[in-house]
This record gives structure tokens, sequence and C-alpha cells, in this order.
């Protein structure tokens, strides 16, 4: 059976830089069988997480149940059935973009937190898919890394979705130009990124 990879974009221009990146990694994927699909989230009905905490006070490994209705159900059930997920988005004011960081909000039903407990608990320790994660920001690709914390903010989001990450493509000078092309450096990363998503 071929590997399902589900790529979530939290950028909000299709075509351009983290788009485009996405297509590499999912195109290479797919030369190795792959199954693949993109999930645009500012496509979707996403509301904000309401902190009523109805979700985290069910036990048990499985997802709390939410009582908002909206997209979120119907796209965790696509992310837990696939094998491998890549998590994007350009960095704005120096984290990820705000409908990026609505979705991983939304991703507290993966946490046991009934009221009395301080903190919560991952429900789950299992990573038994796994995940890539690509960034862009105006700024030099380093400085994604050393100073906006944004790597780690969605690694820690692919361990929440059951998933363990095998590689960061971090795009930086990726304004300089309206429509810009990705280096060919960069779709060569990208490229690799998604064989060893599904190899
Ligand atoms: C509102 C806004 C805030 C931004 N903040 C930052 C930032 O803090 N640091 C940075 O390096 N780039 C910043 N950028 C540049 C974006 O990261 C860049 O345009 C994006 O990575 C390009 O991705 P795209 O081509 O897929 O849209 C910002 C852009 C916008 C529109």
């Amino acid at each position: 059976m071929s590997r399902k990879v589900t790529a979530i974009i939290g950028g909000y221009r299709k075509g351009r830089i983290i788009d485009t990146a996405v297509d590499e990694i999912l195109a290479a994927a797919e030369e190795c069988g792959a199954e693949t699909s993109r999930i645009y989230l500012r496509d979707r009905h996403i509301d904000f997480c309401t902190n009523c905490r109805v979700c985290t006070q069910q036990e048990g490994s499985r997802r709390g149940a939410c009582p908002l209705n909206d997209d979120m159900a119907t796209i965790l059930d696509k992310l837990e059935r696939s094998d491998a997920i890549i998590l994007a988005s350009p960095v704005n004011f120096g984290t990820v973009t705000a409908v990026m960081k609505k979705f991983i909000e939304r991703l507290a039903c993966y946490a046991f937190w009934p009221w009395g407990m301080a903190s919560p608990q991952n429900r789950t320790s299992l990573r038994d898919k796994r995940a890539v994660i690509v960034l862009s920001s105006a700024a030099p690709a380093l400085m994604i890394r050393l100073l906006t914390g944004s790597s780690g903010l969605l690694k820690k989001t692919a361990g929440l979705l059951g998933a363990r990450t095998v590689g960061v493509l971090a795009i930086g000078l990726a304004a300089l130009q309206e429509k810009q092309a990705l280096p060919d450096r960069v779709r060569r990363k990208a490229r690799q990124m998604g064989r060893k998503l599904v190899s």
C-alpha cells in the first residue's frame, strides 16, 4: 500500500515560496510512490480554541472531542490516517502565521488536562509518522533557526500529531521579489526531504 503524505500549509499565497517548496517535497514523495494531498489552512473553516477544555477532560489515548463544529475534525482524521506530514509556514512577526497558530492551539485535544491538574500531559508518546517542517522568511535562513523559535514550535506540533521530525527546510531571503523562484539549492534540499519522508 502506498504511503500517504499530507501537507498542512499555513502560507497565505498560493504558488509562492512556501507553496512551491511544498510542491517539490510532494513531487519527490510521489516519485517514491506516495499518495499526497495538501490542506491550505486559509481555505478551511477553523475556529479559535476557546479554552473551554472540554476536549482535554476526556481520558484515553485518542484525541478528545471538541465541541466546535468546523473543519478541524476532518483535518485531524486525515492527518491521523497519514504516514507522513509536512508543516509549512512563513515566519511573520517572528513566528508562524496566525492561521497556523490557530490550527496549533486546536491541538489541545491531544493533551489530557483535567481541571485540577497544573499542566497538560501528551496523550501518547508514540511517534510512528514522519514530519518535515518548512519555514520561510525575509531574513536569512540561519536567523529562523537561531532567533524565532518557529522551528521548535512546529517540531512540538509534529510531536502532538504523532510524528518525528526528520528534516527542517528553512528558506531565507524569501521576500526580495513579489514572485520569487525557489533557488536550485533549496529545490534540491526539498526533493531530498520528500524522499526522506517516505523512504
Ligand atoms: C505581516 C508580515 C510579517 C512578516 N514578518 C517577518 C518577520 O518577522 N521576519 C522575517 O524574516 N520575515 C517576515 N515577513 C516576510 C515573510 O516571511 C515572507 O514574505 C514569506 O516567508 C514569503 O512566503 P510566501 O512567498 O510563501 O508568501 C513578514 C511578512 C508579512 C506579510
